[in-house]
């Protein structure tokens, strides 16, 4: 029984940076995220008795082991709940616009989730989906909601799972700037467990997210675009700063991030409803109106070349295809 399984990646508005516990991916915090239609993965999973290895085919391309283990943490959930020990055959395909390096795991793992969880015969619900997501790589479990889900942050395997907050379907939606760099680059995972452990802002950071959260969810509650991006920036910076602290100390901006940011403030002088987050990596997203997508890239084709820009709009959450 197999069938091609379709997961959304999302952006966190409130970031997840750092866990409580690293074998069970128990984040620090509860985090809430955008799931959003322009980038998909799409998976599907075939347990198969004459299989001798898990194989993970990534775009028609065979992957090595080490790209298999977040794969594998939730096949072996799934061979776990199901009662089965065949080897699984994964392939999967990346949908995204360009190729610059958007490729994510949240959807990924989220597509996994869904496609490992219905070919070993477990009907899941989202709960479940969300927590077997979770196992592979955190932010996936918010990928099995469409439109705000929040991540609650939870104690233990059974209560760490994402909910809906909110579907999205009004004028919200985001811009993506892609910034090309050769500069290595720090995994989230050994990112946010280097800043837990070494940086002295980040109980600072820990302490400012109750309210970041409570004031994000009033803000989607009024449908209101500015508030939400006013709190997603200042979130985002936070957690970057918490990285300069680190020891040894790392960022993902580079001046072409920067420059990004730079641009979006100026938006802002114009106007526009333009703020920015960002991740593990040195690309900018722009939170704005859906209505004023088109405005804005205009406006930062004057910086940015047209294939740096990508729109995105709300997406659904984890279904499977026809
Ligand atoms: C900065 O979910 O990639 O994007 O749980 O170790 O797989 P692991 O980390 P991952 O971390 C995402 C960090 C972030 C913020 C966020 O998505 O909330």
């Amino acid at each position: 029984m197999t069938k091609w399984t379709r997961a959304h990646t999302n952006i966190a508005l409130i970031k997840y940076w750092g866990k409580e516990n690293e074998q069970l991916i128990i984040p620090k915090n509860n985090s809430l995220s955008l799931t959003l239609d322009a980038f998909y993965t799409d998976t599907q999973v075939d347990f198969d008795d004459s299989l001798s290895e898990d194989l993970l085919i990534l775009d028609g391309v065979e992957q090595d082991t080490a790209s298999l283990k977040k794969v594998q943490r939730v096949l072996n959930e799934v061979r776990r709940q199901a009662g089965i020990e065949s080897k699984a055959r994964v392939e999967s395909i990346n949908h995204v616009p360009t190729a610059a390096g958007l490729a994510s795991s949240a959807s990924g793992l989220a597509a996994l989730a869904g496609a490992a969880s219905y070919a070993a015969g477990l009907s899941l619900n989202k709960e479940e989906l969300s927590k077997l997501a979770r196992i592979g790589s955190g932010s996936a479990c918010r990928s099995i909601f469409g439109g705000f889900a929040e991540w609650v942050k939870g104690t233990d395997h059974d209560s760490s799972f994402a909910v809906p907050v909110d579907d999205a379907k009004w004028d919200i939606g985001m811009l993506f700037i892609v910034v090309n760099d050769a500069k290595k680059e720090v995994s989230s995972r050994e990112g946010m467990k280097r800043t837990v452990e070494t940086s002295p802002f980040y109980e600072g950071w820990l302490q400012s997210l109750d309210a970041d959260l409570s004031a994000i969810k009033e803000a989607i509650k009024g449908k209101s675009v500015e508030k939400v991006g006013e709190i997603a920036e200042r979130n985002a910076l936070k957690m970057h700063a918490t990285t300069l602290g680190a020891n040894p100390p790392f960022t993902y901006w580079t001046s072409e991030s920067m420059k990004a940011m730079d641009a979006v403030r100026e938006l802002r002088k114009r106007g526009f409803t333009a703020y920015f987050t960002m991740d593990a990596g040195p690309n900018v997203k722009v939170i704005c109106r859906q209505s004023e997508l088109e405005q804005i890239k205009y406006y930062l084709l004057t910086s940015f070349s047209e294939s740096q820009l990508i729109e995105a709009k709300p997406g659904p959450g984890l279904y499977l295809l026809d």
